[in-house]
């Protein structure tokens, strides 16, 4: 299992922006949905093993699972409306209850710390995708990671300060868009565990 943690510093925490202004209104929203089109998206299919979390303003958490996900397409809009829903339906629950709003989509009020915790409980163990960290095609890799990273937008000092503990990655000299991190971390564990390590195997 594979899991990406998202912080969105300026996403929507109510439903009420336009499709047709992503970046702008709806506080580059477009960047979140293309952490979702790589996090799922296959040419002919959907990655099953990945929840994907978006945390929005560090109150909204949106989960995405790939086992459940259903209507998910390359095009920004439309993973946009898929996301306006949650958000929308979110309006409605307490802090502690979550609600499904779409096949495989769940969304929570639920802060970072909180998510990071939860996801331990469950066997997840957080690492952070960092310009600094360990090269990301040697390093060891838990069984179970889920890499943490920022939108357009640095961590925050009190995010770094939360993020300390974890074992921080890279994924190369450049500092990339986060959904090409994304890209890149499947890449590297799709070759893992495909066997094709270090040149020792090769595909043909
Ligand atoms: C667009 S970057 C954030 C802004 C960036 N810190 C800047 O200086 O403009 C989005 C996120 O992708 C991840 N990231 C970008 N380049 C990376 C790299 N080379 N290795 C690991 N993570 C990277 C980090 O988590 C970063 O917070």
């Amino acid at each position: 299992m594979r899991a990406f943690v998202v912080v969105s510093h300026t996403g929507p925490l109510t439903g009420d922006f336009s499709l047709s202004d992503l970046p702008g209104g709806a506080g580059r929203i477009d960047v979140l949905c293309r952490c979702a089109t790589e996090a799922f998206l296959l040419s002919h299919g959907i990655r099953k093993d990945v929840w994907l979390y978006l945390v929005i303003r560090d109150r909204l958490t949106i989960a995405l699972e790939g086992s459940r996900l259903r209507h998910l397409n390359p095009d920004e809009r439309s993973t946009a409306a898929l996301l306006r829903r949650a958000i929308t339906r979110a309006q409605g629950i307490s802090p502690g209850e979550e609600a499904e709003s779409t096949p495989g989509i769940y969304v929570r009020w639920e802060d970072l710390a909180s998510l990071l915790g939860r996801l331990q409980g469950e066997g997840f163990e957080p690492v952070l995708l960092d310009e600094e960290g360990s090269f990301l095609r040697t390093a060891p890799l838990p069984r179970w990671p889920a890499f943490v990273l920022s939108d357009h937008r640095n961590f925050t000092p009190e995010e770094r300060e939360l993020l300390s503990a974890f074992p921080k990655i890279t994924v190369g000299p450049l500092v990339l868009h986060g959904h090409q991190c994304i890209t890149l971390v499947h890449n590297e564990l799709d070759l893992r565990e495909a066997g094709w390590v270090n040149g020792s195997s090769s595909p043909r």
